[in-house]
């Protein structure tokens, strides 16, 4: 399904949308809070903190696609970057480790890794690379990636447990949430007064809209782009990519609810709005957990 299909998946964050003035701080003469206008200005501009994505990201979803691809193609690619490169064979061993490998070179990394696996990695570098350096919200922006770290693997795992067939599960989990780090960038240049609150409704509010963005200025294939725009809208669940996606935020809240200081039990009411049984909830749980223990880092 296109994100400009009927079913309208990607919200525009126009005034309408705008909270009320007593949800945060308010203007001077009473109306919306200065920040929200301030941000709704910006997002209108459509240009405000995109990111841009590198050539050998664009390169890399082509060959992944491309069943002629060779892999010395794409390790060429990714060694004419070299700070991606760097960061792309630091979290490649990381994963190869994780397998029980551990390599040195770019493409014999790739060759273990797969064009696909490569590719998301890839992603992950780009998306990582892109969320550095902000004054205010950084440590709320480390956060929001390592969640879309986990929710990447989980995806992956709903993918293969569930049969769900997809080539962008872990590209969808890693991404769907990159429009909270493009407003807390937005916000970080916006001197105006803000609560914590405030801020947390503003990410909340606009994230879908600002994160659809992203992923139609990279020209990502539409099923990331609805999963950017619609995860949070229960009609969407009826679009089997958006509610992977879904799935793989219950299990994300279920892990850090658990490995959290309460150490609460999961909750699996969220995973039956979604359809999924109680024990095979338990099972996605289980099969995501070992990479909850991940140190992803921007
Ligand atoms: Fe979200």
């Amino acid at each position: 399904m296109s994100a400009q299909s009927s079913m309208s998946l990607t919200p525009s964050a126009d005034e309408s949308q705008v909270l009320p003035a007593e949800s945060g701080v308010p203007s001077e003469d009473g109306g919306l809070p200065e920040l929200e206008r301030e941000l709704v200005k910006r997002l209108k501009t459509g240009r405000a903190a995109l990111p841009v994505l590198p050539a050998v990201a664009q390169s890399a979803i082509r060959l992944a696609n491309d069943p002629d691809a060779r892999i010395t193609d794409l390790a060429g690619l990714v060694d004419t970057d070299p700070p991606i490169a760097a960061r792309f064979m630091s979290v490649a061993n990381s994963v190869i480790y994780f397998r029980g490998w551990v390599t040195s070179s770019t493409q014999s990394a790739i060759v273990r890794l797969g064009l696909a696996s490569t590719r998301d990695l890839l992603f992950q570098v780009v998306y990582a690379s892109t969320s550095g350096g902000l004054r205010r919200y950084q440590p709320a922006v480390q956060a929001s990636f390592r969640r879309s770290v986990l929710a990447a693997h989980a995806a992956r795992v709903i993918s293969r447990e569930l049969s769900i067939g997809s080539d962008y599960d872990y590209m969808s989990g890693l991404l769907h949430d990159i429009g909270e780090s493009r407003i807390y960038r937005i916000l970080d240049s916006i001197a105006t007064p803000s609560t914590p609150a405030l801020v947390d409704q503003l990410v909340e509010k606009y994230h879908e809209s600002a994160g659809a963005e992203v992923a139609m200025a990279w020209k990502l294939p539409t099923e990331i782009v609805d999963a950017c725009a619609a995860h949070h809208d229960p009609a969407a669940a009826a679009t089997p990519h958006v509610r992977l996606v879904m799935i793989a935020d219950c299990i994300v809240n279920a892990l850090e609810a658990e490995l959290g200081l309460e150490k609460r039990e999961p909750d699996l009411e969220p995973f039956d709005r979604l359809l999924v049984d109680p024990s095979i909830a338990r099972r996605l749980i289980e099969k995501t957990r070992p990479f909850a223990a991940q140190d992803d880092k921007i």
